[in-house]
């Protein structure tokens, strides 16, 4: 059986007061369309076209590499209006799937039991009982509780607006039925639209009954139509993640206090987060990580047995087993470091390499630098490795003490087990095994005088 998937997304999202169309507001950093895509994506034998209209260039450009139809609906003259658009993607023998680009938390079980209820009698309703049902199109069933109608809160009559089990707009219907009354719809109602919701009734007529099932949580079916809702389905949506990590062996001191914008690809057991970490693209996490509160990750891979401390923020780097890093440590991209590398506090590390056992423990900018095994950086080194316009490389090879505020001046050398004198402005290569130290020679004035204040 193949599937038709028709997501609209051409409304325009008044309520969220935004220059942005509503579906490319993001929940965890990806657009609420490309959460219903991904979700879709995930159906066997599949095709998916997206109706779109408001922001079309914006949304056709954020979103080009979907692999999907784009249908353009120029005006948005309703729900059923935006499907007739699809007509031509629409196969009798398919199963047409409806979905809407601003409900990004429906599930796939949800949407596979849907799809399981359509046959050529059938329609297939996703419906939900609601605390507060205002806004929702109401189902109407008969005494023996077969559906007869869906009828929108604006047409309803005072008994229809006290049924509190809501139309969530998502159905499965067979292609040829669908196609057959789309062609019926008529736009003479409250609110002048043309309503898909009238297939209802129609299939009704048709004999087609209307199977309706209810997804697990009601918010796998709330949309985004204000930023309160948004946030709303943010927070559900990270409290999940958060509980898929627990169960899989993570402890997570606060789950409310924690995000992924992203994903964990690779996750070890026994890994132990603070309080507000917040984990974005793509990373990988070994097993026995700590990770410190308020620390920001990014498309990073951590070692086992990696302790973070807090404030950190990592992003595009490799941490190797055993290192220790921060509090307070950036590590911005292609950062590389072995294992058992101390990196303390103040640090920050960029296009660099660092070998195993090796240590930067405080306020240091190490930038271009391959730096070997077990050296250890004095408090306040610095490689200067831009002059303005070009970047340099500055090698410390295995061994090598850096003493505490020097400059490197890229591109410079350290040989190998060479020690740095403290406070040292280093422009040419150093010498293995030796000390080297450009510093003013020490003096002491004997006979000076500490200038003296004039009493008034
Ligand atoms: C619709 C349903 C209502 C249901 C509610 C659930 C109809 C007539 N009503 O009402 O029964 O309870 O959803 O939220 O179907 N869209 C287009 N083109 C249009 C109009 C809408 O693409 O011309 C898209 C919107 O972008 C949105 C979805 O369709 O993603 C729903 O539109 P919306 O205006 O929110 O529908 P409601 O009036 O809330
Ligand atoms: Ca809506």
């Amino acid at each position: 059986m193949k599937i038709t998937t028709i997501i609209l997304a051409a409304g325009k999202g008044t309520r969220m007061r935004s220059e942005l169309p509503k579906i490319l507001h993001k929940v965890a950093n990806r657009p609420l369309l490309q959460h219903v895509y991904d979700m879709s994506q995930q159906l066997d034998n599949n095709t998916i076209t997206i109706v779109y209209g408001h922001g079309a260039d914006l949304v056709r450009n954020t979103l080009k590499d979907l692999d999907a139809n784009w249908v353009e609906q120029k005006q948005q003259l309703g729900t059923g209006h935006a499907v007739q658009q699809c007509k031509e993607q629409i196969s009798d023998d398919d199963t047409v799937l409806i979905l809407y680009g601003d409900v990004p938390l429906l599930k796939l079980g949800t949407v596979q039991q849907l799809i399981a209820n359509v046959s050529h009698n059938t329609l297939a309703l996703l419906t939900v009982n609601l605390e507060n049902p205002t806004g929702y199109g109401r189902i109407v069933r008969d005494k023996s509780g077969k559906v007869t109608k869906i009828v929108e809160e604006k047409d309803a009559a005072p008994d229809e607006k006290l049924i509190i089990e809501g139309n969530t707009g998502i159905l499965a219907v067979q292609g040829g039925q669908l196609k057959k009354w789309l062609a019926q719809l008529g736009n003479n109602n409250a609110q002048g639209e043309y309503y898909l919701t009238d297939v209802i009734e129609m299939a009704v007529a048709d004999k087609v009954d209307v199977i309706t099932s209810q997804p697990d949580t009601v918010d796998e079916v709330l949309g985004v139509n204000n930023r309160v809702q948004l946030s709303h389905l943010e927070r559900v949506y990270q409290l999940e993640q958060a509980q898929v990590l627990m169960e899989q062996g993570v402890t997570l001191l606060d789950p409310a206090r924690f995000d992924i914008r992203g994903s964990i690809e690779t996750l070890g057991i026994d890994i132990i987060i603070d309080v507000n970490v917040i984990i974005e693209g793509k990373n990988s996490l070994g097993n026995n990580v700590k990770i410190g509160a308020n620390t920001q990750i990014k498309n990073s891979v951590i070692g086992d047995d990696v302790e973070i401390l807090a404030n950190c923020v990592i992003d595009n780097a490799v941490i190797g087993a055993g290192s220790k890093i921060g509090p307070f440590a950036r590590l911005r991209p292609e950062t590389e470091l072995a294992d058992h590398v101390h990196i303390g506090n103040f640090v920050e590390i960029k296009k660099s390499s660092v070998a195993s056992g090796s240590k930067i423990n405080h306020l240091s900018y190490i930038g271009d630098t391959t730096v070997g095994s077990g050296v250890n950086i004095g408090a306040g080194t610095i490689t200067c490795n831009y002059d303005g316009a070009n970047k340099f490389r500055t090698v410390i090879e295995d061994g090598v003490f850096i003493g505490s505020d020097t400059q490197l001046v890229a591109p410079v050398t350290i040989g190998k087990n060479a020690t740095i004198g403290a406070g040292s402005t280093i422009t040419k290569d150093t010498p293995e095994n030796q000390l080297t130290l450009s510093r003013v020679k020490q003096v002491s004035i004997a006979d000076w005088q500490r200038p003296i204040k004039q009493e008034k």
